[in-house]
């Protein structure tokens, strides 16, 4: 067999380099590195079973290709291969047929199909009548794009049963249903569907319909696609049709050199926790395993606590925004004020200090007591994910107070949270250890409120004794937050 391997690189890095960034983003067009290709190929078992492949969004057929020349390589005893590989973009067409001839031809039989069209809109309206075709193996780098609620795909989707917010997701939605029982479907995707809540019913439509058997992650964010300008954080995923959920491989490496590969195997109740509601999928690192001493978890509904986004969306009331604190005004919070995990305010910064009282505004205020606050965007250069600051009622400059919508807000029912919980709080959310938990089940920098309720936490007692020992101290630093949080859970 030729060097398929060399030649799809070439026409790999050429496409990257010369297809205008316009012509990427309407198509979702971002090619797999061949190395990325040949691991994602190496995750099926072997068969000696007829394969039907499926390639959604095939581009110029890099997928398709490092499958068959795994097959060929390690000489299978494959009797037969049938391709389905459709793409939209018409410009891929020579390359994908031309790669497809060659990677085919070493075979004794196989054939391929090229469709022209759009992938979503031809295989829901077969499934609908059930005269779709249907596969033993899926590959796929499908695009991404986000999805409107009265979107076609989205309606197209609806066909297969999922309700779903982007182009990826509803890809995979598409193949899974496609998929015969025992099949397997190998897909490289953000990592976004892991978590938040718009991606509930994907992870429920995978959970109903497949068993997880393996998870990749690239800890690099932007070193998967390092031709391309794609900051996603990516995973890629094996789901197994219609079988029983057993232990889960998890591997790690930087990039595609995948050099310093780390792979082990995890129970499943590793990656969705028993009692989550919210189904999150986590991705455990070798350390996270190694150590964790599971602690007695509370959750924030058994504290009684809540956690809501700041009320406050500046851009709308630009009109009562305040520099300066007046009379029949009230302090407005952003994450600029605060220093040391502590409230410091007024500020000399672009933002207001205060927002003038109006009907509207005071609907939306919290009485005088202790919140914690979290801030909702990070950017990629700080070291935390998440980090938890403390207002008391001595910040206070009247009786109320207005939070802005880039914070979530601790509180007890629109009142203040106990004392001693809120100082346990911040010690808890800054710690390394809560930290790595984020990052568990998050890629992005993006702490939503779902994501913060998800989180475990240590049942009130211990709340309240590592809040005591924090309001003895002066200095709240990292060290402090990560010795006393080490006391609770070993
Ligand atoms: C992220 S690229 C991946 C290409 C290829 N699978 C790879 O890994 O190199 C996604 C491909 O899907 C194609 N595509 C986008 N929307 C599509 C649709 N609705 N139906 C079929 N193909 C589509 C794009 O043209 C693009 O080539």
């Amino acid at each position: 067999m030729i060097a398929v391997s060399e030649l799809l690189e070439k026409e790999r890095v050429s496409h990257a380099f010369t297809t205008s960034v316009s012509h990427k983003e309407k198509y979702g067009q971002y090619f797999t590195p061949y190395p990325i290709a040949r691991f994602m190929s190496s995750l099926f078992p072997v068969t000696d079973k007829k394969i039907k492949l499926l390639d959604p969004g095939a581009g110029i057929g890099i997928l398709s290709c490092s499958f068959m020349e795994r097959i060929i390589k390690e000489k299978w005893n494959t009797p037969d291969i049938h391709i389905s590989a459709y793409d939209i973009d018409s410009s891929v067409y020579p390359e994908l047929k031309e790669n497809l001839a060659i990677a085919s031809s070493a075979f004794k039989n196989s054939d391929y199909e090229i469709f022209s069209e759009d992938f979503l809109e031809k295989t829901s309206f077969e499934y609908s009548w059930k005269t779709n075709e249907t596969y033993t193996h899926v590959i796929m780098n499908p695009p991404y794009k986000k999805i409107l609620t009265n979107s076609k795909e989205r309606q197209l989707t609806r066909i297969f049963g999922l309700e779903t917010v982007n182009l990826y997701s509803a890809f995979m939605g598409a193949a899974i249903s496609l998929t015969e029982d025992n099949g397997y479907i190998v897909a490289i995707v953000p990592r976004s569907f892991c978590n938040g809540l718009y991606y509930k019913p994907f992870r429920d439509f995978i959970l109903t319909n497949c068993s997880i058997k393996h998870i990749h992650l690239f800890e690099s964010r932007d070193k998967a696609f390092k031709e391309e300008a794609v900051l996603q954080e990516n995973i890629i995923i094996m789901l197994q049709k219609n079988t029983k959920q057993e232990d889960v491989r998890i591997s790690y490496c930087n990039d595609d050199s995948f050099e310093g590969l780390i792979e082990f195997t995890v129970p499943f109740n590793q990656i969705l926790y028993d009692d989550d509601k919210e189904k999150y999928f986590n991705i455990p690192t070798k350390k996270q395993v190694d150590k964790e001493k599971v602690i007695n978890y509370s959750n924030l509904k058994d504290l009684n606590i809540n956690v809501s986004t700041g009320p406050i969306v500046d851009f709308r009331i630009k009109h009562l925004l305040l520099k300066d604190f007046t009379d029949n005004s009230y302090p407005l919070v952003y994450s600029v004020h605060f220093k040391n995990y502590r409230f410091v305010w007024p500020q000399e910064t672009k933002k207001p200090n205060a927002i003038m009282s109006s009907d509207e505004v005071k609907k939306q205020l919290f009485p005088k007591g202790y919140y914690v606050l979290v801030k909702r965007f990070s950017t990629k250069e700080e070291k935390k994910r998440v980090v938890a600051f403390l207002i008391t009622p001595g910040d206070f400059a009247n009786d109320q107070i207005a939070f802005e919508n880039h914070l979530n807000v601790f509180h007890s029912d629109k009142t203040g949270l106990k004392r001693n919980i809120a100082y346990g709080l911040i010690c808890w959310l800054n710690s390394t250890y809560i930290d790595e938990k984020f990052r568990l089940f998050s890629g992005h920098t993006q702490v939503n409120a779902t994501d913060l309720r998800n989180l475990p936490y240590p049942n009130f007692e211990k709340l309240e004794q590592i809040g005591e020992k924090m309001q003895k101290e002066k200095i709240w630093e990292q060290q402090l937050f990560d010795s006393l949080v080490k006391e609770i859970i070993q």
